[in-house]
This record gives C-alpha cells, structure tokens and sequence, in this order.
C-alpha cells in the first residue's frame, strides 16, 4: 500500500453525497432504507452563534460539546481529523467509510431511514453540520481545537443528563433488537458510551453494507457481546442480575417486551 494512499485525506467536502446528504433533517423529507446511509444535515445553518459552548466529554474520536442554538440545547460531537490506523490499509473507496465520522453518520442514516431515530436505543440525532468560521472560533473557546486535531465536522444529538444506573440494564438488553433489525452492529457497547439507557456514541458501529462489517461479527456481537452489558455494575450493591440463559445464549425470559 502507498504512502499517498495511506495519508489519503477521508474527511474532505466528497463525504457530502457518500454518507452525507445535503437534505435538511426534518419530517417532510423522510428518506426510504438504501443500501448506501445518507445522514440528513442538521437544519441550523452556519450563521448561528452557539451559545454558553460546554465541553462535557471527550474520547478517542472527538469531544461533545453542549451548547444552545436558537434556544435549544444540543449536543455537538466533533470529530477528529482520522487516517487509516493499519496494520491493515483499505483502499480510498472502502477507507472513507470507515472514519468515526462516516462509522456513527452511516448507522444514524440507517436508523432514520426505518424510522428509528426516535431516542429510543440511541440519542436522537439532528443530523450532520459543518462549522463555519465564526462557530470554530467559538468552539476554541472551551476546547483546545489543536491539541485534540478537530475538524469541522460535527453530529448533532440530543443531550442526556442522567447517568446510567443498574436498573437500566433490562432496558438496555431489549433495545439490542432496533439495531439488529437494522443491521447495525455497534462495539463498542461501553457503559462510558451511555447515559440512561441509551447508547450516545455510535463513531465505531458497522453499518450493513460497509467494508468491515461481516457476518460473524453480527452474530457474534448479538449472540454473545451484548450480554457483557449485566457484567457493567458487577460487585456494586443493588446491581442488576441477569436472567438466566441458554446454553445457546438466548435468554429464558425476555427481560422486557419491546
Ligand atoms: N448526547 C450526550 N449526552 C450526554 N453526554 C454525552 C452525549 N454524547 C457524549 N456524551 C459524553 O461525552 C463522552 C464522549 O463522547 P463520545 O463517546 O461520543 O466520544 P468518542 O470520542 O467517540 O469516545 P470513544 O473514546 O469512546 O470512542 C461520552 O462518553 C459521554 O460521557
Ligand atoms: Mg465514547
């Protein structure tokens, strides 16, 4: 593989029309289930100053920022500039699907199109948006936007204040069948990635078609990995204890209906 190819730019303006789309997010244009995720872009523009700008958390892929607009609070991820980490280099085609960006736009795309992006397993979402200038500016405010190599590209999202407890597991287990249904397989299903009982980062999900999702990692993930989740409160008083299972890994008893 090349140097060119593996310092290839994967987050320039040609995301627009992959796995962006320049529609607005809003209920009159609701997009049909494609094969190829499109996330509608947020409908604030770039003109809008974002207000009291909060840093309230930061990961290997970005930092989410809360801040208002147009009197509403929201929560900004913005993305880090990302390169293909190797050992394995993809090719550009495949590459660009793969960044963190494309990875939580994609999955945040499917659910809109099934008409799930209703914050019920995951955070809604607003769509996709591009800093200007001036809101860049802003965002250097309360973050270093160097030190942290951001870029302008940013998912919005609605804010969860409250903590996950033990008592949201059950829930939590259920909604596993919306991105099931949706061929979604998310990983990195972390108890730092949610809050209440729902999942607010989605920057490592595969999403059915891309280049990395397979087969066995789908049956794996739901067939094994979600029930890592009853092992998050383990050894902390009035943690929650699962119900039993299957040799095959099905639960006896659904926790709760969906
Ligand atoms: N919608 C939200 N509501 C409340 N808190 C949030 C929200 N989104 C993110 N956070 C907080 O910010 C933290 C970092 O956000 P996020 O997990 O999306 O970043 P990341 O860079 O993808 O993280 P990771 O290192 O897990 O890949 C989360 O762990 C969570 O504590
Ligand atoms: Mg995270």
């Amino acid at each position: 593989m090349s140097k060119r190819l593996r310092d290839a730019e994967l987050m320039g303006e040609d995301i627009i029309d992959t796995y962006l789309s320049e529609e607005p997010l809003c209920e009159s244009n609701h997009p049909t289930e494609s094969d190829e995720p499109k996330l509608r872009r947020f409908v604030v523009d770039g003109r809008e100053s974002l207000q009291r700008p909060r840093l309230i958390g930061k990961g290997l892929h970005g930092v989410a920022i809360l801040a208002t607009i147009k009197g509403d609070e929201y929560v900004l991820k913005v993305f880090k500039h990302w390169k293909q980490p190797g050992p394995v280099y993809y090719r550009y085609d495949d590459a660009i699907l793969l960044s963190p960006l494309a990875c939580e736009s994609r999955a945040y795309a499917r659910l809109d199109s099934r008409n799930e992006n209703d914050g019920i397993w995951a955070a809604q979402c607003y769509g996709w948006m591009r800093l200007s200038d001036p809101q860049f500016q802003e965002l250097g405010n309360v973050v270093d936007v160097n030190k942290h190599d951001l870029s302008r590209w940013v998912v919005v999202k609605e804010y969860i204040p409250s903590p996950t407890l033990p008592c949201d597991l059950p829930e939590i287990f259920a909604n596993f069948e919306i991105p099931k249904r949706a061929r979604i397989v998310p990983r990195d299903a972390r108890l730092d990635n949610y809050r209440g009982s729902k999942i607010v980062d989605l920057s490592s999900a595969l999403t059915e078609p891309s280049p990395r999702w397979t087969k066995f990692k789908f049956e794996l993930f739901y067939g094994n990995t979600t029930f890592g989740i009853f092992q998050w409160f383990k050894g902390v008083e009035h943690a929650y204890e699962p119900p039993p299972r299957h040799r095959d890994n099905h639960l006896l008893t659904r926790p709760l209906p969906l």
